[in-house]
């Protein structure tokens, strides 16, 4: 049978009453050229409200220009940008050269993309800084209320969070943390810990990434025939369903227009992909060296 698919209009509020569209459109390896502007005129066109970049992805002024062309009304666009690992110690300067690429006023979310402070001129971390400092300043921007209505952080653990929340002078909680998950990567303990702390869970690589596994698993791809419906819509209807925001990449037109039609999975599927790591192992597509230094 069928499934029902439709455009995903699903909102997640924040703690602070901030909605979020939970499907969101990724803009990574989305750099050449105009790529990215052609994504998120697409995007834009075809439903998405929510578009994710960041200043490393270098394709920022190309989201901006997509954004500034669809003129959709500035309060109905989520768009989210992230702080580079290099710019920590210059949170306001780096915002602010995101903003005006972006052709923006604010952003309705700043991450810190890694809970990493490099020093650009050594590419080492700094010894008299680190991931809190930048948070510290990220607050500040926040509670101005300026530039950025929320204020996150991506790839941070249990660990790495539980420093920041407990640390002196942190008195903002993040309300968005960004991670890899997908149903070979379920990250439990990090989903029932960010439930508690009220903070929303943001899935990147929800398709598993460039090459992704995923497509050609044998579990994805029956339930996908069954309900009629492409592999992708099975993962993002998954992380819908999961209450978490899904953020799944696309330069393909059609794959665009694909990727934002969820539909319900039936109990025994939802199932089926939570427990699908158990069967086929854990798979982490995201794990750079620089996020290893301490
Ligand atoms: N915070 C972080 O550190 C971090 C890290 C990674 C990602 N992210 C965010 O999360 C977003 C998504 O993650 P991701 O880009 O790693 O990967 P993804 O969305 O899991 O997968 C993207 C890959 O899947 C392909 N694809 C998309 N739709 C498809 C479909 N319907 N059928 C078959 N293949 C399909 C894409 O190909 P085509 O593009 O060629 O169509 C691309 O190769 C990123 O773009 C970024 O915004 C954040």
């Amino acid at each position: 049978m069928s499934a029902q698919l439709s455009i995903n209009t699903k909102k997640i509020t924040l703690y602070n009453g901030n909605k979020i569209p939970a499907v969101g459109l990724g803009t990574w390896q989305a750099t050449e050229d105009d790529v990215a502007y052609k994504s998120v005129r697409t995007a834009l066109k075809n439903g998405y409200r929510h578009i994710d970049t960041a200043a490393i992805y270098k394709n920022e002024e190309q989201v901006g220009k997509a954004i500034a062309e669809a003129g959709i009304p500035r309060n109905e666009l989520f768009v989210t940008t992230k702080l580079w690992n290099a710019d920590h110690k210059k949170v306001e300067a780096a915002l602010d050269e995101s903003l005006k690429k972006l052709q923006l006023d604010y952003v309705d979310l700043y991450l810190i993309h890694w809970p990493v402070s490099i020093n650009p001129e050594t590419n080492k971390p700094y010894t008299d800084h680190d991931f809190v400092d930048t948070w510290k300043a990220l607050q500040k921007l926040y509670k101005k209320g300026e530039k950025v209505k929320a204020i996150g952080v991506s790839n941070f653990t249990i660990k790495k969070l539980e420093k920041l929340l407990n640390a002196d002078g942190v008195d903002v909680v993040p309300l968005v943390n960004q991670v890899e998950t997908h149903p070979l990567l379920t990250q439990p303990e990090l989903y029932d810990y960010l439930k508690s702390k009220n903070i929303v869970l943001e899935a990147y690589s929800p398709l598993g990434s460039t090459d992704s596994p995923l497509f050609k698993n044998e579990v994805v791809v029956d339930i996908a025939k069954k309900n009629k419906v492409e592999p992708a819509q099975v993962l993002v209807s998954w992380a819908i369903q999961r209450d978490t925001v899904v953020l799944p990449k696309s330069v393909t037109e059609s794959r665009i227009i694909s990727n934002i039609k969820t539909f319900t999975l039936s109990k025994e599927d939802f199932e089926a992909l939570n427990n699908l790591s158990d069967k086929f192992g854990v798979v982490r597509t995201c794990n750079p060296p620089f996020n290893n230094f301490d």
